[in-house]
């Protein structure tokens, strides 16, 4: 494809087959593409890669995903809960070191008491940080009322991913009941954005049965819902997952590449939101955030979780950042960031331009 057509995208022109053809199209023909996204990135905010935080709270999940190894069933898990006093201390070398921001992530939990551990965790982190830490939550399908105390209580974020945009697929990928419905994860990303969150959601990339226009849609979904950030990286097996053994068409490699491509298509598509470089494409290639951010990606989630629970998080195989001290991987990343000619926003809560919009233009 010729390198001036880039100048011919833009998020209006880029539809669905125009989207499709790109994601078939050889890696070799598409290099303009991740420059082109890359720079609207630029633009829109600069070379500022915002830091997340990531603390994995509980490994306990009432989900059976056939995808991921924390599923329900999965009986090889020793499962874990930070205690809280841990999950303290995180969050304060957190804030001392200027991460600006953490996420709060854990298998799905509904009981009264993971609700007020949540609940205590909020508002310690807010006391210990004078109000200045920024609290993601990823914590799956809860009760709106839940959402909107949380909400109510300081956490500002919330990312919960659709996985596939296809209902179908959706159902391929998850057990037939009611707690893994299609249309409860749609009710709830729309709680979430009425109760006023700044809203993530996201996707995998390279599933079984999973075409590229399913991949297209899944762009169009996420512009379609008006996110405000995204995290999508690829899919990853996990030999305790009943996904594990359903052939593939797509080797690590085609994940890897097409995540790059999907990164850059939304940034195109959605100049202004945050769009994250995922652990998943760190584990798939050692420069996996370098080029998720030289493709149009704006925010890295190290993770703080205390070193020992790691090891127990392990949502797919081989995943990166187990072993590391938080503090080497504060030094590790900034080196890798500057290597590429960004900087990390320290200090800076870095909310999406796109939240920040839409909160102007609403009422
Ligand atoms: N491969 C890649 N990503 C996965 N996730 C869960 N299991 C896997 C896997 N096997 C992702 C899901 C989930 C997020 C926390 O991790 O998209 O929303």
């Amino acid at each position: 494809m010729a390198e001036n057509l880039a100048l011919h995208y833009d998020k209006d022109s880029l539809d669905k087959a125009m989207i499709c053809r790109l994601l078939a199209a050889d890696d070799s023909h598409t290099a303009w593409l991740f420059d082109y996204a890359q720079k609207i990135q630029y633009e829109c905010s600069g070379r500022s890669v915002y830091l997340r935080g990531l603390i994995e709270l509980s490994n306990i999940c009432r989900k059976d995903c056939l995808y991921c190894g924390i599923r329900s069933s999965n009986t090889h898990v020793d499962r874990y809960t930070v205690n809280i006093e841990e999950v303290i201390a995180a969050a304060r070398f957190a804030y001392i070191n200027r991460y600006a921001s953490l996420v709060i992530q854990s298998g799905e939990q509904t009981s009264p008491q993971f609700i007020e551990t949540i609940d205590m965790l909020i508002k310690e982190i807010k006391a210990l940080s004078d109000n200045k830490l920024g609290i993601t939550l990823s914590l799956g399908e809860q009760d709106e009322a839940t959402y909107k105390r949380w909400f109510e209580l300081g956490a500002h974020r919330y990312l919960l991913r659709i996985e596939s945009s296809n209902p179908e697929l959706y159902r391929k990928i998850h057990p037939d009941n009611s707690r893994h419905s299609y249309d409860t994860r749609l009710d709830k990303l729309k709680s979430l954005k009425k109760i006023g969150y700044q809203v993530g959601s996201g996707v995998m990339i390279g599933l079984p049965y999973q075409t590229l226009e399913d991949l297209a849609d899944d762009l169009l979904f996420l512009q379609s819902i008006d996110v405000d950030m995204v995290g999508m990286g690829p899919y990853i097996e996990h030999h305790d997952t009943p996904l594990y053994t359903v052939p593939n068409c797509y080797s690590r490699k085609d994940r890897f590449n097409l995540s790059l491509k999907m990164i850059a298509l939304l940034r195109i598509l959605m100049p202004d939101i945050n769009i994250a470089a995922s652990t998943a494409m760190q584990t798939l290639d050692p420069r996996g955030w370098e080029r998720a951010i030289k493709a149009g990606a704006n925010v890295i989630m190290p993770n703080i979780t205390p070193t020992d629970y790691r090891e127990n998080y392990k949502l797919y195989e081989e995943k990166v950042c187990i072993k590391e001290k938080p503090e080497e991987s504060k030094e590790y990343i900034n080196g890798r960031m500057e290597s590429i000619g960004y900087r990390l926003g320290y200090g800076e809560w870095g909310d999406s331009l796109h939240y920040s919009k839409r909160q102007k233009l609403e009422p």
